[in-house]
């Protein structure tokens, strides 16, 4: 094992390995260009100054939870005992190919909510002389996963199942973002979209997938353990899993601090159809659908002001704790009733305990 004490399923320490191994991976996408027949061509060199910054200030400043779990479940199922350095190096750089696709996939989303701030910082597309080169940027940061599979396991027996895997993942986020965005470039609100079973849609195909299952499908290709029923079981808990972490993202996207989420909501000018909004129209009286139906998907305070208004006659905050424990507990129930040989329980239950009542 590579650290001092061989505990590196310790958080800090785990935060320090996955922190100290992001050097390299700038370094490799920096200094070996892509090549042609294997041709390489210097003259692309030129844009990848661009690259650098383009990576340290949008795959660095997350919570890393998906890079971080992709990393911690690896070494849960393997065992710590067992691991060798050469395969830690490899789920390393997995975790950071993923924490690359959260930003290329954040790029992107920040442009279509026309949100300004992410993680503390203005959106990128934000920044002067960005602007809407950010659109192809998210498609760099996306070559960019692509080239460090390539890279770390181009000779694996299973390169051809991982790259359908992130292919995969990738599809079902886009789609999942193509029906979030629907709604939002409606002129008028069109409630009737806005149903329980469109939202949970959206929120599986948007954010499970690549949040949740993507880092346990990866720890369950390098281990040698992903059999089609494991891979089927943990996408289940784990595609539930996401749900509960989209709907904190929406509760959030409201009643968060920005102070401390480092993003303003844009989800009630924007027309979203998310986690609040749903569930306001389940509760409301007709006077009040009428409130919601004028104010809602306009960019202009009093009218969110008015709607944020309606949310709280409906109580929705007391609403909102009330799903938590239900899902917090039906999701433990879940877990302690899992029994798979290739996965420990510990990998869903270190995922739940982390989301738990989360502020950012
Ligand atoms: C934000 O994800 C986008 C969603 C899928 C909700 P995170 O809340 O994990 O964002 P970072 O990476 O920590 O900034
Ligand atoms: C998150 O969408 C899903 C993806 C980025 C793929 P949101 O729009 O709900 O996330 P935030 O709130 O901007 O982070
Ligand atoms: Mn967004």
């Amino acid at each position: 094992m590579s650290t001092s004490d061989g505990n590196v399923t310790s958080g800090i320490e785990l935060w320090d390995l996955f922190e100290n191994h992001f050097p390299s991976i700038v370094k490799q996408l920096i200094k070996a260009p892509p090549s042609l027949n294997g041709d390489k061509d210097s003259s692309i060199m030129w844009s990848y100054e661009r690259i650098e910054e383009l990576l340290n200030y949008n795959a660095r400043s997350g919570k890393r939870m998906r890079g971080l779990a992709t990393v911690s479940s690896y070494l849960h199922v393997m065992g710590k005992d067992n691991v060798k350095e050469e395969d830690l190096k490899i789920a390393l750089s997995l975790g950071w190919a993923i924490e690359i696709m959260q930003a290329s996939f954040l790029v992107a989303d920040d442009i279509m909510d026309q949100s300004q701030t992410r993680r503390g910082k203005p959106c990128w597309y934000k920044n002067d002389g960005v602007g809407l080169q950010a659109v192809n940027d998210s498609m760099v940061l996306e070559s960019c996963v692509f080239l460090l599979l390539k890279y770390h396991c181009r000779h694996k027996p299973y390169y051809a199942d991982l790259v359908d895997l992130f292919r995969e993942v990738m599809t079902f986020t886009e789609l999942g973002q193509s029906l979030d965005m629907e709604t939002s470039e409606k002129p008028e609100v069109d409630f009737t979209y806005f149903t329980k079973e469109r939202y949970y849609a959206i929120i599986k195909y948007k954010t499970s997938f690549y949040s949740f299952y993507l880092p346990i499908a990866c720890a369950l290709y390098l281990t040698g353990n992903a059999d089609e029923t494991t891979l089927k079981k943990s996408c289940s808990i784990l595609t539930e899993m996401g749900c509960y972490f989209q709907v904190q993202d929406d509760f959030i996207d409201c009643y968060g601090n920005p102070d401390i989420t480092g993003k303003i909501g844009t989800d009630i000018e924007s027309n979203k159809c998310c986690w609040l909004i749903v569930k306001a129209l389940e509760l409301c009286s007709s006077e009040q659908r009428q409130v919601l139906q004028k104010n809602y998907g306009k960019w202009d305070k009093e009218k969110k002001r008015a709607v944020v208004d309606v949310y709280e006659q409906l109580n929705l905050e007391s609403h909102y704790h009330k799903y938590e424990e239900e899902t917090y507990a039906k999701l433990s129930t879940d877990i302690k009733e899992f029994n798979h040989p290739n996965i420990p329980r510990v990998v869903f239950l270190e995922l739940l305990d982390k989301i738990y009542k989360r502020k950012k």
